[in-house]
């Protein structure tokens, strides 16, 4: 399997997973990083580990389909057959989606279908919940509602802040996603 990971922002999953690569503990060869975001922490962390790391803007292109044909023609010239978005703050187009069904994953920060979007941390806090948690699912057309591989639960106490209750999500998600992606790549037929 030749894996490409897309961020947009600070990298932390991205790094968890490239070192779960490295290390051996996740099969299959990490090829590439997608950052469609130029001053995102995500793109050091990938030189850093030696990691081939390209990344564009979709304002750089007259529209969407254009901007996801051109990530596809980097797609196609490092064989990529699965994607990994970690904090890829992007909807992924029919474009993309057309040429990897099922072969996209994501992960959110809560048990979805509960507060899906952009900010699925501060969503559940502000609405005061007992229990929130993280989601592993693929993606499909929708915004986070493709089918759900894992979830796993957090609680929050009443002396949990916002900055907390984070901390705890970030923690599980290093946690779970390597060990997520490492059954999904073994079990794939190329
Ligand atoms: C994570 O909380 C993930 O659930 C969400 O974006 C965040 C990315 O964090 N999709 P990082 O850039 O990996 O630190």
């Amino acid at each position: 399997m030749r894996i490409a990971i897309f961020a947009s922002g600070n990298g932390s999953n991205f790094q968890v997973l490239a070192e779960a690569f490295q290390s051996g503990a996740i099969k299959g060869e990490l090829r590439l990083l997608f950052c469609d975001q130029e001053k995102a922490k995500v793109r050091a962390r990938a030189n850093q580990l030696k990691i081939k790391e390209v990344s564009f803007s979709p304002k750089s292109f007259e529209n969407k389909d254009l901007y996801e044909q051109a990530i596809l023609d980097l797609l196609h010239e490092e064989k990529i057959n699965f994607i990994v978005l970690a904090g890829y703050m992007r909807i992924i187009g029919q474009t993309l989606l057309s040429q990897f069904e099922h072969r996209i994953i994501n992960i959110h920060p809560s048990l979805l279908p509960n507060f899906p979007g952009l900010h699925g941390v501060r969503d559940a806090f502000e609405a005061g919940v007992g229990e929130t948690g993280i989601t592993i699912h693929y993606i499909d057309k929708g915004i986070d509602t493709g089918p759900i591989i894992r979830q796993e639960k957090v609680q929050r106490t009443d002396k949990d802040t916002l900055e907390s209750l984070e901390a705890k999500i970030h923690a599980l998600e290093h946690r779970i996603y390597p060990e997520v992606l490492a059954e999904i790549i073994n079990n794939l037929e190329v």
